[in-house]
Parts: structure tokens; sequence; C-alpha cells
């Protein structure tokens, strides 16, 4: 399946900004994960926030919803409809919080913008060198000694990951066109720890949908 142009030209963005209307029908996945996101992130209150790959806000929702005190969110996304999604999300925070168009990769902010910067679901579906320039992102917008708190799909340990992520590669074959990506991740922790953060923290997230949800700071 031919996707259109991207906003940039990335064929992933282009993906998701076409379907942008059906994302939040797999929000329910996402559920347990999103939220262990916003308990790794902690402590939150006073602090600056972005949030790369924001998409429809889901990881932003579960940041408010356990903390409505943060200082600031700014959602950053390179597809604009995913991004009109995400804008009610962020309402409960007024004037604190703004949604951002623009490339993971090289977002308009200062360096040491951000005390916690969340990606979510992102990672995963980059090629490596990708991967690695988000993160180096990351590292940028955070202070030194800010919290990276991030969420991928991932995969069971061991053999079962093995299994697993081959099922994945087989119906990424038998449904071409419907899923995008990578896949699922064996381990996120040394590809952050490769990035120069240390990692604090990293739990597996069980389901049809495996998740690892990883901490991890900017050394100060
Ligand atoms: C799987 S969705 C995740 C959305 C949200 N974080 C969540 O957890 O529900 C991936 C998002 O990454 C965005 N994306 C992909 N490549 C990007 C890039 N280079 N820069 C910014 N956003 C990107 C897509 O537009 C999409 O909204």
């Amino acid at each position: 399946m031919t996707e259109a142009p991207a906003p940039g030209g990335d064929r992933l963005v282009a993906f998701f900004d076409r379907r942008a209307g059906a994302y939040d029908r797999q929000l329910w996945l996402e559920g347990p994960a999103l939220r262990a996101v916003a308990e790794l992130a902690e402590p939150l209150v006073g602090v600056r926030v972005v949030d790369l790959a924001t998409g429809t806000g889901g990881v932003a929702a579960a940041l408010i919803a356990r903390e409505p005190r943060i200082a600031s969110l700014v959602a950053v996304d390179a597809a604009p409809h995913m991004l009109e999604r995400a804008a009610p999300r962020l309402a409960p925070l007024g004037a604190r919080a703004r949604t951002l168009l623009a490339d993971a990769r090289a977002v308009p902010l200062a360096d040491g913008a951000a005390d916690v910067v969340t990606i979510g679901y992102l990672l995963h579906l980059l090629e490596p060198g990708a991967r690695m320039a988000v993160l180096a992102e990351a590292r940028r917008l955070l202070r030194p000694g800010g919290r990276l708190a991030a969420v991928v799909h991932g995969s069971p340990r061991g053999f079962h990951g093995r299994v697993y992520r081959a099922g994945w590669h087989g119906l990424t074959r038998i449904l071409p066109g419907a899923i995008v990506g990578e896949g699922p991740m064996a381990d996120l922790a040394p590809v952050v720890a490769g990035a120069g953060f240390e990692v604090d923290a990293t739990w597996r997230i069980p389901g049809v949908y495996w998740s690892q949800v990883l901490s991890a700071r900017r050394p100060s």
C-alpha cells in the first residue's frame, strides 16, 4: 500500500496522520502502560514536560490525570491530525499546555527546556538511526539531571520473546499496510543507555500487546 506524502516526507507520520480518526480505538490496549509511564515520570509537581510523538495525547492525558500541577506541557507530533485530537486532552492544564507540530528529531525548543521528556510508542517504530536521533533530541531538550520516561511495544524475555517477535513479523507480512514500523523491541534499556542516559527502572507489561516502560536520567 502506498502512503501519501507526509508532512516532512515521512511515511510513518503519513500513516498515523491518515488514521488519526481511528487511533483512539487502540488506546484501551495501551492504558496500563501509559499509566505506568506517568508513574515512572514522577515527581511531576511543578515540572516542565515535553511529550514527544504525543499522537492523540494518550501519554499527556495520563500525566495530567496523575498530576494536574504540572508546570507546563508541550505536546509534540509531526502529524497535524493526531495533534488536533490531542488538544482537548490538554485542556485541564489551560494555558500551561500547548501542541507543537514538529519532527521529534528537531524540536524547536531550547536546550534544557524540559525537566521531563516522555516518548510514547514511537521508538520501536523507528529504524535504529532515527531512534538514536530522537533519543539525542530528548537528551538535548532535558536539563542536566532531567528525566526521560518512555514506553515501546516490547516483548517477553528470552525464548518467549523470540517467538512473540517472530509472530509479530509474520503478522506484518499477512497484513501489509495495516502495521508499520520495526516491530516489538527485545529490550529498550541498552538502547537508551547507549544514547547517554542512566537507566533507573524498566518494567515489562504483559498482554496481547506487550509493552516495555522505562525511566532514565540525563547525567548532570
Ligand atoms: C503509535 S503513535 C503514539 C502516540 C502516543 N504517544 C500514544 O502513546 O498513544 C506514534 C506517533 O508518533 C508520531 N511520529 C512518528 N514519527 C515522528 C517524528 N519523526 N516526529 C514526530 N512525531 C512522529 C506519529 O505521528 C504518531 O502520532
